[in-house]
């Protein structure tokens, strides 16, 4: 019986999109699915399919967008879900709040892991340099080839920890008052296009915040004038993005709704 996975991401600065991405690759072929784009209305998944959640890490706990995604999509018994958590350090408190999510809709998580990538959160601390940058992205490759082969087993395991900082992560989405977009903004709009959360609206060429955000840092991270500041801490800090993903692919893979 052929097996149909398809995967379903989102991403701030284009880690998870790059797992999604190679994890695709690695099982032989998948939909990939942004969950920015909305939840789909028909049930998914059933007997003999793998379904996949790949996002980044927040204050060891899900992402609100991904935690909402979850909650409203509606799988079929018998599927094979998948779980995988990017994270700058330790992350793995997300994979035991999605496995508690579905267990509550009496589905099971097949199988979790976290990959370590390089930490984005400019708001909180510098991310990574180059180097550092670098020597975590090279090992990302190989624990890809090993969790899909491990999902293309079928393997049923759960890789987890109890840990929860999400209390920092309450009301975040009112914090977005503290970006600013400096006088060297270009106008481009990227910011807006980018926005997972629709919280960007370009007013008079430049960025206004609608204080529905995620705190998923792509605004400020992918500006191609660093214009973007959050407070007084991020001038003189590092822009991270995944590498191998550029803001285009981004904005056209996330597919939002108009
Ligand atoms: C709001 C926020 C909270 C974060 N919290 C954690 C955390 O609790 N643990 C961790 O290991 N990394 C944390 N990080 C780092 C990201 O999870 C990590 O860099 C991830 O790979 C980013 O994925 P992305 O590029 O797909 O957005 C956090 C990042 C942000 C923006
Ligand atoms: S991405 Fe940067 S330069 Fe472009 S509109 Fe936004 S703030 Fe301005
Ligand atoms: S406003 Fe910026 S940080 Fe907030 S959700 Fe949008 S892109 Fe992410």
């Amino acid at each position: 019986m052929k097996i149909s996975t398809t995967i379903y991401w989102f991403s701030g600065t284009g880690n998870s999109l790059y797992v999604a991405k190679r994890l695709t690759a690695g099982l032989g072929g998948a939909s990939i699915v942004s969950m920015a784009s909305g939840v789909p209305v028909e049930a998914v998944g059933g007997d003999g399919e793998k379904l996949g959640f790949v996002f980044p890490s927040y204050y060891c706990n899900l992402p609100r967008i991904v935690r909402a995604f979850a909650e409203n999509l509606k799988i079929r018994d018998r599927t094979y879900l998948f779980a995988i958590v990017t994270m700058g350090g330790l992350g793995q408190g997300s994979i035991a709040e999605l496995e508690s999510l579905l267990k509550k809709k009496n589905l099971e998580l097949s199988y979790g892991r976290g990959i370590h990538t390089p930490a984005n959160y400019i708001i909180r601390y510098n991310p990574a340099d180059k180097a550092k940058m670098e020597g975590k992205l090279n090992k990302v490759n190989e624990k890809i080839k090993f969790i899909s082969s491990q999902i293309n087993f079928g393997v049923r395991s759960v890789k987890k920890i109890r840990l929860s900082t999400n209390y920092l992560y309450k009301n975040i989405e009112n914090l977005d008052s503290q970006f600013y977009a400096e006088n060297t903004c270009a106008s481009c709009g990227q910011c807006a296009k980018l926005c997972p959360a629709a919280n960007i609206k370009i007013d008079n060429g430049k960025p206004l915040w609608l204080h529905h955000c995620e705190h998923c840092v792509a605004c400020i991270s992918w500006c191609p004038k660093e214009a973007i500041q959050y407070g007084g801490q991020t001038k003189t800090r590092r822009r991270y993005r995944n590498p191998k993903i550029s803001a285009n692919e981004m904005i056209t893979a996330m597919k939002l709704p108009n």
